[in-house]
């Protein structure tokens, strides 16, 4: 097989597929806003640090940021730009961006509460159009194609690097069989084949959401990622906590780097 034969848009829906990932619905999201908006949404925050170091801003006057959750990227622009948009489906998530927005005085945010497979028809096109660790979608295709009709500019998307969330030595310690999701490369193919030529660079953050103070956070955060444990799933967990903080070692559930996939604005046919 050669890779023009590949339909990479395919390979992704499949891959999704067979991962069974638990499906995360916008609630699901809400109970998220508060802790996502603490720990990933500071304008320290070193994986938004490494994302504003890679977009060109110049002559942009309008921003769309899909995903927006607690409004990491629009509200950490919104004093670069004339307006900006934050569109997610968790209501929560809008909740928290809204209050952070009136905490700093910004009048030129416009929060929309809206999902990547709805009508975005009325979704005014923008210069920039931005989807920040929210691209793991039922179809990447449709959403990358959304994202390039919606920005006149320039478009920036970040995707995993490491196939799994959760470190697979965790996942193989609770008992579990390692699946892995999509990661950054469908994007980049599926660009390509779609006939936008993508740059791709690299982002180490710190992991925002998987740092871990104490046994109750280290198990949320695994739960979140691969659905609820059952009882002697937590109890093999608990060992491995204890394990590990013994002998002093780092306790992150994941890898937390990611790829930034970007390109100019393309005209399709
Ligand atoms: C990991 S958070 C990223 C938030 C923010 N962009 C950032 O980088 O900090 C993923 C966000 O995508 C949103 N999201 C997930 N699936 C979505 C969908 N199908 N439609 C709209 N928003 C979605 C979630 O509600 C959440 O706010």
């Amino acid at each position: 097989m050669i890779i023009e034969e590949l339909d990479f848009a395919a390979m992704y829906r499949e891959h999704l597929q067979r991962a069974e990932r638990s499906h995360k619905s916008a609630e699901h999201w809400d109970k998220r806003a508060e802790k996502m908006a603490e720990n990933c949404a500071r304008p320290k925050d070193s994986y938004l640090e490494g994302f504003f170091k890679l977009m060109d801003l110049s002559d942009c006057d309008t921003l769309l940021d899909m995903g927006c959750g607690p409004g990491s990227v629009c509200l950490g622009l919104a004093d670069k730009m004339q307006a900006v948009y934050g569109l997610d489906y968790s209501s929560g998530m809008l909740e928290v961006a809204k209050r952070r927005a009136d905490a700093e005085g910004l009048s030129n945010v416009t929060l929309i509460k809206r999902a990547w497979e709805d009508d975005w028809s009325d979704i005014p096109v923008c210069d920039i159009a931005v989807a920040s660790r929210s691209t793991l979608v039922g179809c990447l295709k449709s959403a990358l194609e959304k994202l390039n009709r919606q920005a006149r500019k320039r478009v920036y998307t970040t995707h995993t690097v490491s196939s799994t969330f959760i470190d697979p030595a965790i996942i193989q310690a609770i008992g579990r069989k390692v699946v892995t999701l999509p990661n950054y490369l469908y994007a980049v193919n599926i660009l390509q084949q779609m006939g936008i030529k993508p740059k791709v660079d690299f982002i180490e953050s710190s992991g925002c959401m998987n740092q871990a103070e104490s046994y109750a956070q280290f198990e949320d955060n695994v739960a979140w990622s691969l659905g609820p444990l059952d009882e002697p799933e937590k109890l093999r967990l608990q060992e491995y906590y204890q394990r590990h903080k013994q002998q002093d070692k780092p306790l992150r559930t994941g890898d937390r780097s990611w790829a930034m996939v970007y390109w100019d604005a393309t005209p399709l046919s």
